[in-house]
């Protein structure tokens, strides 16, 4: 009832505050045996982690995780897995100062409307320090599909303003293109056009100078999918990833292949027509590799919608918890762009969805 949990046989719980001693995450229904290490883990929260450039939030986690149950000699026993993720730069001083104020755009307000008492410091529950629990679990998804159908999931920034990358296939974009630049160093906002990645890094600087922040897109492509998996009717793999990509804060929008551009086109032109062949595909993927809900073969494509960061310095009008009028500038660590940190987890909710829609196929057709 309370939405702490995400999924039906590969099922995650996550419980966890921005400056609480932890974030920790149980996964229930991974199947034994899958070798996962805490290294790997690392490797992947890494990619989330604040103070990683910047370009995002100084705040120094070092994101260590700790296996807590549910792995035996670096393998998966098929018990409850438990993963523990300790907070330790955390910086409750920030917040004093507006902790009897509702931040623009956050929600602080909504919280106290619902609970009538909420965690203020760093946000809480709602801040995204619990998306570590995310990546933490996606990192175990991600491993069980790829050792299990040799999918890969791979995004990217797609758009930040007015940039925007050209991305000419999707399917073909490795992460180590996102991940670094043609001379090997680090590439800080993971977009893969290098031309579009430097105009967004001077964007993103040039709206935190000015005590901003800025939204963008991001892009998510998911290849070795089988055709398949997807519940008719209510769990359809685009409801469910629609939900996953949803459940993520600052997330405004999600569309799935032609998107929102279907609404101007005929049938004629948006049909992917279908090409012999083994196993048969579609000569163009407008669909985004899912029809009827279900997956079609061809690689799963969507993208998200990220406002910008609320929480800025810039003052701006609000009001206090007592409904009096105020104003409000946010000091403290915030990512003046989401984007470059939202990327891996993203990946991680598209994994534990795929994971989650494996082993429900298996469970019920499993003939493969
Ligand atoms: C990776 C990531 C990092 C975020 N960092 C911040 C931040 O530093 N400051 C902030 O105000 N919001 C941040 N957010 C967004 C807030 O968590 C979010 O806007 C807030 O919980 C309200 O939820 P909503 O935007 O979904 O309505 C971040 C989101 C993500 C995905």
């Amino acid at each position: 009832m309370a939405g702490n949990s995400f999924g039906r046989a590969f099922v995650v719980t996550s419980a966890g505050e921005s400056h609480g001693p932890g974030n920790v995450v149980i996964i229930d229904g991974c199947p034994p045996g899958l070798a996962i290490s805490a290294e790997e883990i690392a490797l992947e929260l890494a990619r989330r982690r604040p103070g990683q450039s910047g370009l995002v939030s100084p705040r120094d986690e070092p994101d260590r995780p700790e296996f807590l149950a549910g792995v035996y000699e670096g393998r998966t026993t098929g018990t409850s897995i438990a993963i523990l993720v300790r907070n330790v730069d955390v910086r409750t001083r920030d917040y004093a100062a507006i902790i009897d104020k509702y931040r623009p755009g956050h929600a602080d307000y909504s919280y106290d409307a619902k609970y009538g008492t909420r965690d203020p410091t760093g946000g809480g529950r709602a801040s995204a320090r619990e998306t570590v629990a995310r990546v933490a679990a996606g990192a175990v998804a991600k491993k069980l599909i790829r050792e299990s159908f040799g999918a890969q999931i791979v995004g990217y920034v797609k758009q930040v303003g007015a940039v925007v990358a050209e991305v000419p296939e999707p399917a073909r974009v490795t992460e180590a293109e996102v991940e670094r630049f043609a001379d090997g160093t680090a590439n800080p906002v993971r977009c893969p056009d290098e031309a579009a990645a430097r105009r967004m890094i001077a964007l993103i600087e040039a709206v935190r100078a000015d005590r901003d922040s800025i939204g963008g897109v991001a892009e998510l492509v998911a290849t070795g999918v089988p055709a398949g998996l997807g519940e008719p009717v209510f769990d359809k793999l685009t409801a469910d990833l629609g939900k996953a990509l949803f459940s993520i804060p600052a997330v405004v929008g999600v569309e799935y292949g032609s998107g929102f551009l279907a609404a101007t086109m005929r049938g004629s032109e948006h049909n992917d027509v279908f090409v012999s062949g083994s196993p048969i595909a579609t000569e163009t993927n407008r669909h985004g590799g899912m029809l009827g809900g279900i997956s079609t073969g061809m690689p799963l494509i969507l993208r998200a919608a990220v406002k910008p960061t609320s929480s800025i310095a810039r003052e701006q009008r609000t009001v206090t918890t007592d409904g009096a009028p105020t104003t409000i500038a946010t000091k403290g660590r915030h990512d003046p762009c989401l984007l470059p940190r939202f990327v891996p987890v993203a990946e991680a909710m598209v994994a534990l969805v795929l994971a989650d829609h494996w082993l429900r196929w298996r469970g019920q057709v499993g003939r493969r």
